[in-house]
């Protein structure tokens, strides 16, 4: 059994998303004359604490963060009204990029988004905008979460999956992409990224996984899927996605990995 798969992992909210998100406070990104950008400022700093010492990769962090950023920008200037930022963890774009009548919605492990919401309570500004939807997307109905939150699938939605992919398992992310899917009009748009294993060419690239796969099972959050050239598009496409655009970075020496950003839309039926 996986460590966060532990009933006591379930209970705790998620390390790698607080370390990711106390990150993005250190950037500067576009905002929104609608949204907050010191009310998300103000959140990430509350998260930063010792683990400020261990960055990401700076570069890296500014990249990812651009990608998204720019997915929501983009949605949002074409008329897009509704967000869902799956595996949402400490994000807080629904409060930088709110938006004039956008409505967002966040999914989250119930741990991570009850202390997510209460840190954005204590922020004491509005967010009747945000609507949250907790579920354990490895064994919970994201759909039925998904109607309950207020999803409209009739009208076009951006969807995020940000740093989420890897610690899903392959038929979890079959699911969950599926599901996104039907619940999405045809000028709907996902945006989501994936750690991609490149070949490998000596044991040092298998010893740094390791290490870093280690380092995520020492924090509760084990990797539960690989994705080796060609999975994501295959992974999408058999949901119904088709890339439209897409992203290779960060080619990494120590894992030999790199990162891929896609956006996907709808194929047509
Ligand atoms: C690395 S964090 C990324 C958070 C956020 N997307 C960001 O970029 O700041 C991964 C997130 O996935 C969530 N997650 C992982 N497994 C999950 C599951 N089975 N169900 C729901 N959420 C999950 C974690 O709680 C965490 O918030």
């Amino acid at each position: 059994m996986a460590l966060y798969d532990r009933p006591t992992m379930r209970d705790r909210p998620s390390f790698t998303a607080r370390w990711v998100a106390s990150q993005r406070a250190h950037l500067e990104r576009p905002d929104d004359v609608h949204g907050n950008a010191d009310a998300e400022r103000r959140l990430y700093e509350g998260l930063a604490g010792w683990l400020g010492i261990a960055r990401l990769d700076r570069a890296r962090m500014r990249r990812r963060t651009e990608w998204f950023d720019a997915a929501t920008v983009d949605a949002l200037a074409s008329g897009v009204k509704q967000v869902v930022i799956v595996g949402a963890g400490y994000d807080g774009r629904a409060l930088r990029f709110k938006g004039d009548g956008v409505r967002w919605i966040e999914v989250d492990h119930p741990a991570t988004q009850a202390d997510k919401r209460s840190r954005v309570d204590d922020l004491d500004v509005p967010t009747s905008h945000i609507a949250y939807a907790p579920v354990d997307l490895s064994h919970e109905d994201l759909d039925g979460a998904l109607a309950r939150a207020g999803h409209e699938p009739a009208e076009a939605t951006l969807l995020i999956a940000e740093g989420l992919l890897g610690y899903l398992r392959h038929e979890t992310i079959d699911r969950l992409f599926a599901v996104l899917r039907r619940r999405s009009t045809g000028d709907s748009i996902l945006a989501a990224n994936f750690r991609v294993l490149e070949h490998s060419r000596w044991i040092g690239d298998r010893v740094g996984r390791a290490v870093l796969d280690g380092i995520l099972n020492v924090v509760g959050e084990s990797r539960k899927s690989t994705f080796y050239e060609g999975v994501a598009e295959r992974l999408l496409g058999d949901a119904g996605w088709t890339v439209i655009r897409h992203l290779v970075s960060d080619h990494d020496r120590f894992d030999a990995t790199h990162g891929l950003f896609v956006l996907a839309r709808p194929s047509a039926p």
